[in-house]
Formats: C-alpha cells, structure tokens, sequence
C-alpha cells in the first residue's frame, strides 16, 4: 500500500476522511506536507478514556505553609535553596508553546512591550527576576523553555537579538512541544489551508515528556539537576527559582512544592490547592460546590483558599517514575480559524470547535506528596492573560509599579 493509500485505510478508520477532500487540487510538497501531518496525530487524545473523568475520591482541604511561617524559618529555608542552586540541582522551565489567545497579542506573549517611557518586554521582567536569584545564590539556573510550531521561531530570534537579556546562553535551551489537531463539536478534525490541519499546541502537560523527547530530561539528569521549577510565560512578578520556595519544598521532603496565593474572593476563577481521595491535588473552581468555595474556618478564613499560580517545583526522581503516566486530555471549547464547506478560510466570531491539551496542573496528583507554599499575591502574581481588566497588561504594570519596577 503507498502512503496515500495507508493515510485513507487511517482516516476512514477514525471517521476523517474529510482530511483529503483537497488532496488532488494540492502541489507536491503541500501533500507531503498533509500525509506527515495526518501520521503525526496522536489518535489516543480524542479517545473517550483518555478525556477528563472526574477523579476519584472527596475533596478536602490540604494543609500549607503560611507566609508567617515561610518569614519564621526564611534564612533556613533560603540557606538551603541556595545551596541547591549553587550545586546545578535546580533548573527552571518556561512554559512558552501556548498562544495566548485571550491576550490576543500578536507574536509569543513574552516578546511584548508592556514598558510605557521604556521598552520593557515580557521576557525581560522574568529573565530580571531569575537574574536577581543568581546573584543571591552566586550561580546560574539552567533554564529550560519550551516553545510550540507557533512561538519557536520567533522566541528564539527574539532572545537572542536581546541577548537574553543579560542571561548567559549557554545556560538557555530551547525544546518544542507537540502539536494537536482542533476538531468541531462532532470530532471532525478541522483543515486551517487545503493542504493543513488545524494545529495547535497540545498544551502544557506535556512539557516532561517532550523534554525527554529532545533528550534533555537526560541531561539534566546527568548534569546532576533534580528539581524543574515548572513556570507561565505571563506573571512578570513571579519569583523563578526562588531559593525559599526550594529550600522548603526540600526540607518537607515533598515530591513537589506549588506556589499558591490566597482566593481574593470565593467565587474567584482559580484552579485551587485540595486533597481529593487523600492525595495533594488541584480542583478546578467549577469542581468546588457553592458551599465549598464559601466554606470558613474557625478563623474565618476560607477553607479552600490556595489558588494556584502555576508555579511548580517538580522532583526529577518523581517524574521519572511516572513515565508512560496517562495525563488525561482537557477538551475546551474554541474560536478555530478553519475552512468553510466552500473551502475558504474564516475566522470564526464564536466558539466553533475543541482544542485538546493536557495540563501541568494534572501532573501534582501523580506526585503523590506536594508541599502548598504562599506567596504574597501583590509581590509574585501578576499574570497577563487578557487585553483588557482582570489580569490585563494594565493590572500588570500597576503590579510592576507597585513593587518598585520602572515602566
Ligand atoms: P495559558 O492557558 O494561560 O496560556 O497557559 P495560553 O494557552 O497561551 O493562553 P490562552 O488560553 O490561549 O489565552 C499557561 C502557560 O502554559 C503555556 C503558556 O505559554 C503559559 O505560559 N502553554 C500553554 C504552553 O506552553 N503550551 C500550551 O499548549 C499551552
């Protein structure tokens, strides 16, 4: 059988043989083109089992550690850290692949100006904050960054041309994360041009597993690092490879450390801290009943009050036991761009389709023990996720002014 005939045997076995409707009308290399990508796709990410089931077992609180305790036993905890850090056994990963469309900016998030009287980007303020651990600790992180199809190229060239603003290159490597088809509400994988699927990144769950695809989950062990202080391109104010934050995670003996702040409000849209079935979990907050999300404590705090900033230490020894571990596939509703019945390309107004990801935060539950350390929300979060209002560039810089930053 020629590769043609084996991708129509594939399609017809999944219901897609839509995908070559165009096929005869292409040029040679746009039809190699479309055959690799159409052997490329992961089948296992549309099957029901690999969807998101509600796992198993109650939800309950889980137990952190306080900023007053955090200030309590800070030189320990930060003597610890730093000596990590110093020993090349903490290494950060920049989750960069995603494409920001609710920001709707115009190339990878973190190559945008958010400086008013000068030019200050995205990436500056994370590379300044990492900058700033170095000189405490007297030694650079390795610094891992994961970009997809659609923010490689120009996140490398831009770094560069900026000189990594100040971070030696030798210590910046660059993987690329897989890519997924969109499909409609039916499950019919969606064309973006005649010759191509619509892609996009399979989100950031994947981040260890195309890590040890480049071969870097390797050398980073061979190069001694044994904790991945997993982060978001967006929150300009996060501390990255805070030695505090490591020194904890490390005394606590915990397969992980999650850096929380607390709910502003109970209703607020946060993935937040739980045990469910006993283990160290995330709950989404439309997984938290009313009652739930407004429970309070003798104190009257809430009960379920550690949102997450998706700012992760992982222990490398964790994660490769959990090699081979289904991360279940997030299916979320989306504007796809994609070709009409006639064959020409639309930009969708409302939600047409799925994308399916996986998610950094379902890797917490697979750690089994994970140590919830607060962070103080008005100093490490400000996330620049939407054009305008909440987590907006303008929040942001109002944040950045806040704590001391020149716009
Ligand atoms: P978000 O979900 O906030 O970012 O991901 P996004 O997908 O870029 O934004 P929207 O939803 O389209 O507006 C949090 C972090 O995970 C990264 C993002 O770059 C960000 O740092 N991410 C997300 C990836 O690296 N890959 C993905 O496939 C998705």
């Amino acid at each position: 059988m020629d590769r043609l005939q084996q991708a129509k045997a594939l399609l017809k076995a999944h219901g897609q043989e839509h995908l070559l409707a165009y096929f005869e009308e292409l040029g040679e290399g746009e039809r190699e083109g479309l055959l690799k990508e159409i052997e490329s796709i992961d089948w296992s990410i549309f099957s029901p089992e690999a969807r998101v089931q509600p796992p198993e077992g109650d939800i309950t609180p889980i137990e952190g550690m306080s900023t007053a305790e955090i200030e309590a036993q800070r030189e320990t905890f930060f003597a610890v850290g730093c000596e990590a850090i110093r020993g090349g056994k903490v290494a950060a990963l920049l989750l960069a692949g995603g494409q920001g469309t609710r920001l709707g900016y115009n190339g990878p998030k973190g190559t945008m100006d958010i400086g008013l009287t000068r030019p200050l980007y995205i990436y500056e303020c994370l590379i300044n904050n990492l900058l700033e651990v170095c000189n405490a600790c007297g030694a650079y992180v390795p610094l891992y960054i994961m970009t997809s199809d659609k923010t490689d190229r120009e996140t490398r060239s831009f770094l560069k041309e900026h000189g990594y603003f100040g971070y030696p290159a030798e210590k910046v490597r660059f993987f690329l994360q897989d890519m997924a088809p969109a499909t409609d509400f039916e499950g019919k994988i969606l064309l973006e041009g005649k010759g191509r699927l619509a892609l996009s990144p399979n989100g950031n769950g994947g981040c260890f597993s195309s890590l040890r695809r480049a071969g870097l989950m390797e050398e980073a062990a061979k190069e001694g690092v044994e904790w991945f202080n997993v982060f978001a391109v967006d929150n300009v104010l996060q501390r990255i490879a805070d030695p505090v934050f490591v020194g904890a995670t490390i005394l606590a003996g915990a397969g992980c450390g999650a850096k929380f702040v607390r709910k502003c409000e109970p209703e607020e849209r946060v993935g937040v801290l739980c045990r469910r079935g006993g283990v160290p979990d995330i709950v989404e907050y439309y997984e938290l009943s009313k009652e739930m999300a407004n429970e309070r404590d003798e104190q009257g705090g809430l009960v379920y009050s550690f949102g997450v900033t998706l700012n992760y230490l992982f222990r490398r020894e964790m994660l490769e036991k959990i090699v081979g571990a289904v991360i279940p596939v997030h299916r979320a509703k989306k504007k796809v761009p994609c070709l009409n019945a006639a064959g020409e390309l639309v930009k969708p107004e409302a939600e047409n389709g799925y994308k399916y990801e996986t998610l950094v935060v379902d890797v917490v539950r697979l750690m089994g023990s994970c140590l919830p350390f607060e962070a103080v929300r008005e100093r490490e979060f400000a996330p620049i996720k939407n054009a305008e209002g909440k987590d907006s560039v303008q929040s942001a810089r109002e944040l950045l002014k806040f704590n001391g930053v020149t716009l």
